[in-house]
């Protein structure tokens, strides 16, 4: 798995908010990265959860108190903002962002972002009440104006119980924002498209017929698509998986559905990356349940094939296609590249062991316009959705 976490400092600052609650969650699935976490926090935060916990999970002592001589950081707050490779501030209370916006540095959190010259991610938490008074949007305007990066808190219920925007965003998605920051920007520049996932087409109100597609592949290409800077869209069919950090999700269920959405998207796009198993077959559809007693024969239709109407429609944009095969992939594949007139088409075998639907990895070989291949070792997902894209970059600067 890409491990870009590994031996990284990640420097955590933790407020007087309720979430805090949460932090030894996102301190264990830190550390399970590789990283080194260090823990700084305010009096208001030490009223929610004791500094022992931190202490004991990180191996180091908490850090509190600005004029505190703590023996292996003799200047505290100037030594853990060199120490730090990325100071998250998570959860930013309203106070300390009051407090940031100003450049105030009257406690040791707000001495040590003084301090600092690596990104500071703040990722406020708070009632919705709070979030939206005009006072702490323009602290958090200003900060981001002041080079603060600010994680948009998230909606839902929250522990006062109230429903809104305010929420801490989930673990999941505060480290996919903190890994950002050691990814490449290299495809800043770029606005993708990736599909992923099954369709389902409907037989009665109650039955579809659909295929085996996980949507591990697509998701995976989205989510490093986004973490390197690019402006993606992922439109996906039913799967079991979160949309990942920073994409513009779009769920569809049916063929139709996903050619839609698909082409409405189409003209503004850089690239569109095809992993979606697309449903090859619609049933014509019963409105009533149709009764077991009846018996069921399914007449089935051909559904629009997405991808040859991309390439048929194609201009500017880069067209990739993936080919889950059985028997001859590489032929299939091929015919597949010239046929809808793609740059480049990913073809695997799907009954290979540890390549195709619902695994961790794939086993895939890239086939390119110009009759090239390139042969790829069985590798996570993630990681074939990374080299993926490096390749992707390579033909989309050339076409510019
Ligand atoms: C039960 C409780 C929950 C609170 N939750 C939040 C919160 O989620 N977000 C927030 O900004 N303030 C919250 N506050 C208010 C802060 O704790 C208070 O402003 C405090 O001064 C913040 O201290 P600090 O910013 O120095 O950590 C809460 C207070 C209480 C008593």
């Amino acid at each position: 798995m890409l491990n870009l976490l590994k031996n990284k400092h990640i420097l955590l600052g933790i407020t007087g908010s309720i979430a805090a609650y949460r932090m030894p969650d996102l301190i264990r699935q830190l550390q399970a990265k590789g990283a080194k976490v260090k823990v700084i926090m305010t009096k208001g935060a030490q009223a929610f959860i004791t500094p022992l916990t931190f202490s004991a999970l990180t191996g180091h002592p908490v850090y509190t108190d600005v004029f505190h001589f703590y023996s292996e950081h003799p200047i505290i707050h100037l030594d853990l903002a060199r120490w730090a490779d990325i100071f998250v501030i998570a959860p930013a209370s309203a106070d300390v962002i009051a407090k940031l916006a100003q450049g105030m540095a009257n406690d040791l959190l707000t001495s040590t972002a003084l301090g600092c010259s690596r990104p500071i991610l703040v990722c406020p938490s708070m009632n919705p009440n709070m979030y939206f008074k005009p006072a702490v949007q323009a602290n958090l305007r200003r900060l981001t104006q002041n080079g603060f990066y600010v994680m948009q808190p998230a909606k839902g219920k929250l522990a006062c119980g109230t429903e809104g925007q305010g929420r801490l965003p989930a673990i999941e998605d505060i480290i996919a924002r903190i890994e950002m920051f050691f990814f490449p920007q290299d495809l800043r520049r770029y606005k993708i498209l990736v599909t992923a996932g099954p369709t389902q087409e409907a037989i009665d109100p109650v039955r579809f017929i659909t295929n085996r597609s996980s949507g591990k592949m697509g998701f995976a290409i989205a989510k490093l698509a986004a973490a390197r800077g690019a402006e993606v869209i992922l439109v996906s069919g039913p799967t079991q998986l979160r949309p990942p950090y920073g994409v513009n999700f779009i769920s569809i269920t049916t063929t139709q559905e996903m050619k839609e959405a698909v082409f409405e998207c189409y003209p503004e796009v850089d690239a569109v990356i095809m992993a979606a198993a697309v449903a090859d077959f619609r049933p014509r559809y019963t409105p009533q349940k149709i009764k077991k007693a009846d018996g069921l024969a399914l007449y089935l239709e051909k559904t629009e094939d997405i991808l040859s109407l991309l390439g048929q429609y194609k201009r500017h944009q880069l067209l990739v296609g993936f080919a889950a095969e059985t028997g001859d992939p590489l032929a299939e594949a091929k015919r597949k590249l010239e046929q809808k007139r793609l740059d480049l088409i990913i073809a695997n075998d799907v009954t290979q062991p540890g390549a195709g639907f619902g695994t961790e990895t794939n086993q895939v070989t890239l086939i390119y316009r110009n009759g090239v291949r390139e042969c790829w070792p069985l590798m996570y997902k993630e990681e074939v959705a990374m080299r993926l894209l490096d390749r992707i970059k390579g033909l989309l600067c050339r076409m510019c």
